[in-house]
């Protein structure tokens, strides 16, 4: 894959990214309508619109590329070069107005993560990496924080939408990791946790029940910032891994550590 040819992907991931966030922002706090995809998730208008646009934009580029998106099923294209797309990641948070959500977009060659772009159109902030070529935000390169341990450390988790009735719903991970850390945050948007692990804002992330264009972006950039990507179980994250831990590297067995505790079957009585 040359230089130029990759530059003209992310190029096009850019437009892409931008052009659905300016639709997010123009939108919110507006008219829109949803439907339930569960007893408490939910799709709006605006995730179907902006995955819409990002998918023809991509799709006008690369018309032989594969699509695997949140919101539809596109069939055929090479499996080669795969897009993974979350077009609207915080959707409960975008549909009560509390303005923290992004897009999410990267591209898989050959199985391995090509580039991510994570786009925050609330604090136009963008998030680009490209593999072996480094992290940036907004044009700037950024690097995972070098705090620890994790007693001085500000992490952040997600819980799955059916947390009410599944039995893998972080409450015990959860515990854990507010009782060992600083602080955990919970602010409702994957990706941006990865993006904010790759700024160095947070020192570590983890979550539960994830699906491919949550984290895919995100995984690059925490990579490519110099972090650590893993599943709970310290081994190398890969995009179909439900589990993740991202960490700046140096609180990452600490967190690990507490995880397993946390996730062993308790023993009946
Ligand atoms: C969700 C968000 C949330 C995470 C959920 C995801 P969506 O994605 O990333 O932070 O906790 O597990 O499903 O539905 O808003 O795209
Ligand atoms: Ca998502
Ligand atoms: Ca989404």
């Amino acid at each position: 894959m040359s230089t130029e040819g990759l530059q003209a992907m992310l190029d096009t991931a850019v437009t892409a990214a931008r052009h659905a966030g300016r639709l997010q922002k123009e939108r919110l706090w507006g008219e829109f309508t949803f439907s339930f995809k569960g007893e408490v998730d939910i799709v709006t208008e605006v995730d179907r619109a902006c995955e819409e646009l990002i998918v023809s934009r991509i799709r006008a580029a690369f018309p032989d590329h594969s699509f695997l998106a949140e919101e539809n099923l596109y069939d055929g294209g090479d499996p080669a070069w795969r897009w993974v797309i979350d077009p609207l990641d915080g959707t409960t948070n975008y549909a009560h107005g509390f303005p923290w959500f992004c897009v999410s977009i990267a591209l898989e060659h050959e199985g391995e993560l090509a580039l991510g772009v994570i786009y925050h159109c609330m604090m136009d902030e963008l998030f680009t990496a490209v593999r072996g070529g480094g992290a940036f935000l907004n044009g700037r390169p950024i690097r995972v924080s070098s705090r620890t341990p994790l007693r001085h450390s500000l992490i952040a988790t997600g819980f799955p939408y059916d947390a009410a009735r599944g039995n893998e719903n972080n409450f015990r991970n959860f515990f854990e990791l507010q009782l060992a850390a600083r602080g955990v945050r919970r602010a409702g948007a994957a990706a941006l946790d990865l993006a904010y692990v790759a700024a160095g804002r947070l020192d570590g992330y983890w979550e539960c029940k994830l699906k491919p264009w949550d984290v895919a972006a995100g995984a690059l950039l925490v990579r490519e910032a110099g972090g650590m990507v893993t599943n709970h179980k310290g081994e190398p994250h890969r995009v179909g891994d439900h589990r993740i831990l991202a960490s700046n590297g140096l609180i990452h067995e600490e967190i690990e550590a507490l995880l397993e505790r946390a996730e062993k079957p308790t023993p009946l009585l």
